[in-house]
């Protein structure tokens, strides 16, 4: 098949996600298969202004897969958001010859695909990030690592309370989104899980759970609180131990869930989306973002993307209300 497209630049964008680096390799893999040029550009769209890039064959991207974080580095810029930074990054395609570009990262990855896109080149979104918060996908590159990684801490720090009968507060990432907060309370059987997209009605939700927890017999209790719920994980701990006397600990778990080995699921799903957003380019296709449906990998039009809403688990909330009695 004829190639609609020649040289591809591939970069990494925004928080990064382990995986990222998986579908890094599946970009490169591909590109050669269908006997196109890749090359890396290195701090996202930083680099894309500054003419910051690396050649990548086959060989260098091998045995990156199992590797956390990113090969290409990531960074968020602020000047690529004013139009002389856009205007910049332009040139820079020019330069190295570039008539498409595969963006792996958010929505804010996915705006400045689009934004380029309007001057004429071909590009394709593939989403990275722990948050699973891109509304067109299923799932996103990083969610599952990170599950797995904030669920260990959980599981070693449930030993600990135990022994001491208290009240752990677990802060997990997501500021605006709870899914990885529901995911996490799900897996863990945490007594109350606290997420962004909720307004906390502390005596309902906190205090009440726990106290029919308590009933129960229980001596120990775990509480996920999202990073961007309202006064964070200490407020919550503090809220706790005046209404219950419970001896509280915070830990914020923060950026290790962002790190380490990506999980099976995490280097499979980023080798299929890495491979369909070449096939996309390919075969003529852009202003796409590369999804899951389910098990299927699918696309979607960028601003189709971008408009789309996604609503946390429904039967994981129903799950966890029954099982903690949260309401
Ligand atoms: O978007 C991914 C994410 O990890 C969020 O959960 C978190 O709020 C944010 O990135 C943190 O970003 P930074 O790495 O800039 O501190």
């Amino acid at each position: 098949m004829k190639s609609a497209v020649k040289r591809i630049g591939v970069f990494t964008s925004g928080g990064d996600a382990p995986g990222m680096n998986a579908a890094i390799r599946a970009v490169v893999r591909a590109s050669m298969h269908y006997g196109v040029e890749c090359i890396g550009i290195r701090r996202g769209y930083h680099g894309l202004i500054n003419g910051d890039f690396v050649k990548l064959d086959f060989e260098s991207v091998s045995d990156i897969s199992r590797r956390g974080g990113t090969v290409l580095y990531s960074a968020r810029s602020m000047e690529f958001k004013e139009e002389a930074g856009r205007s910049k990054a332009l040139s820079t395609c020019k330069l190295l010859g570039l008539d498409a570009l595969v963006g792996i990262g958010g929505d804010g990855t996915f705006k400045g695909l689009l934004s380029l896109a309007k001057a004429g080149l071909s590009v394709i979104g593939i989403p990275g990030t722990i948050d699973n918060d891109i509304a067109c996908s299923t799932y996103t590159i990083g969610y599952d690592t990170a599950c797995n990684t904030a669920l260990e801490s959980i599981d070693r720090l449930r030993d600990t309370m135990k022994s001491h009968e208290r009240c752990s507060v677990v802060e997990v990432m997501g500021h605006r989104a709870g899914h990885l907060a529901v995911a996490v309370g799900i897996s863990c059987g945490a007594t109350v899980v606290l997420v962004p997209e909720r307004k906390v009605d502390y005596d309902e939700d906190v205090i009440e759970p726990i106290r029919r927890a308590r009933l129960a017999g229980r001596t120990h209790f775990m509480v996920i609180v999202a990073e961007g719920v309202e006064g964070g994980a200490y407020e919550v701990a503090d809220k706790i131990r005046d209404a219950t006397s419970l001896d509280t600990r915070v830990t914020v778990l923060g950026h290790v869930q962002r790190g380490g080995s990506p999980t099976a699921r995490d280097r499979q799903v980023a080798t299929y989306m890495g491979h369909a957003a070449v096939r996309l380019l390919v075969e003529g296709k852009t202003c796409r973002v590369v999804a899951l449906n389910g098990d299927d990998v699918v696309d979607y039009d960028i601003t189709e993307a971008l408009a789309m809403k996604k609503d946390l688990d429904k039967e994981g909330l129903r799950v966890l209300r029954d099982l903690t009695g949260m309401e």
